[in-house]
């Protein structure tokens, strides 16, 4: 009885949060409607499929991925590997790419910001709350998901294309179950399932509804992703939604690089950076 209490109170609170953040996200995400250009974005319905190598404007770097120090295989018993820390060499490619970043600028609009980068690989059988349906609560957030590598047959993503304007809600009942570890995984119409062969990108606004499939296959899929978001909404939510560099958690090293100017550069929000050696940091302190 009383544990029955205690989750009823978490989720009530946890609702009230969420409730917290439906005036920020829906003033900034009507900017993002006034002063993007979807269309013209590419990403139709919210969500691209394409490859890493041609999405960033760079032949050769899935192979380079596959070679480097990102391919680190997931643990059997954690069964997810987590990194911040990216080579200059994947950074040069984000940050020199002129389609990534027309089409981020011209989703969310000018004052888009890149929010987070890291690797996520993860093992087929990962029991997550992200595998029932859901949006990531945060609005209008573009995640770009390069699976540089696969083993096996790994699952996928399942998203639900919709079109813009589409002003966040909450989705009481999917939150609840996902609260309670009973995530929803019903078919939904126009769903449509996103498999990765090495090198894809799955471009996709965390707005629309979705979900991590993470038992359908079998196999492993070594995947780096990034973040954008408006950078004033990522501000309003610190501390009520996850957004921002590392989560918010902590902050994350941009090392030196070639050819970019990072404090001057239309993706990097120069209020969170400060330089750190060679480098930078990136992140809230
Ligand atoms: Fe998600």
């Amino acid at each position: 009885m009383a544990s029955s209490v205690k989750k009823a109170v978490k989720t009530l609170k946890l609702l009230g949060r969420r409730k917290r953040c439906l005036g920020p996200i829906h003033r900034f995400d009507r900017r993002s409607d006034a002063t993007g250009n979807v269309q013209r974005s590419g990403i139709r319905g919210g969500m691209l499929k394409t490859s890493i190598d041609s999405f960033l404007d760079a032949p050769g770097l899935k192979d380079r991925m596959i070679a480097s120090e990102l391919r680190v295989r997931p643990d059997e018993a954690k069964r997810i590997y987590f990194n911040w820390n990216l080579p200059a060499f994947l950074w040069e490619a984000i940050l020199t790419s002129k389609t990534l970043q027309a089409a981020m600028t011209d989703y969310l609009g000018p004052r888009v910001r890149l929010d987070d980068l890291y690797v996520k690989s993860v093992m087929d059988g990962l029991n997550a709350t992200a595998e029932g349906w859901h949006d990531d609560n945060v609005g209008y957030r573009v995640k770009v998901f390069m699976v540089f590598d696969t083993e096996g047959n790994p699952s996928g993503t399942v998203v639900v294309p919709t079109e813009r304007p589409h002003l966040y809600d909450i989705r009481i009942k999917d939150e609840i179950s996902r609260f309670l570890f009973k995530p929803k995984t019903d078919e939904r119409e126009g769903a449509v399932r996103v498999a990765y062969q090495p090198g894809d990108c799955l471009v996709f606004d965390t707005n629309i509804p979705h979900r991590g499939d993470y038992h359908s296959g079998q196999g492993i899929r070594y995947c780096v992703v990034a973040e954008f978001i408006h950078r004033d909404k990522a501000n309003a939510l610190r501390g009520l939604a996850p957004c921002g560099p590392g989560q918010s958690l902590h902050r994350i090293r941009i090392p030196a690089l070639s050819g970019v100017d990072v404090r001057n550069h239309p993706l990097i929000d120069p209020d969170i950076l400060e330089a750190d050696g060679d480098g930078w940091l990136c992140g809230y302190r």
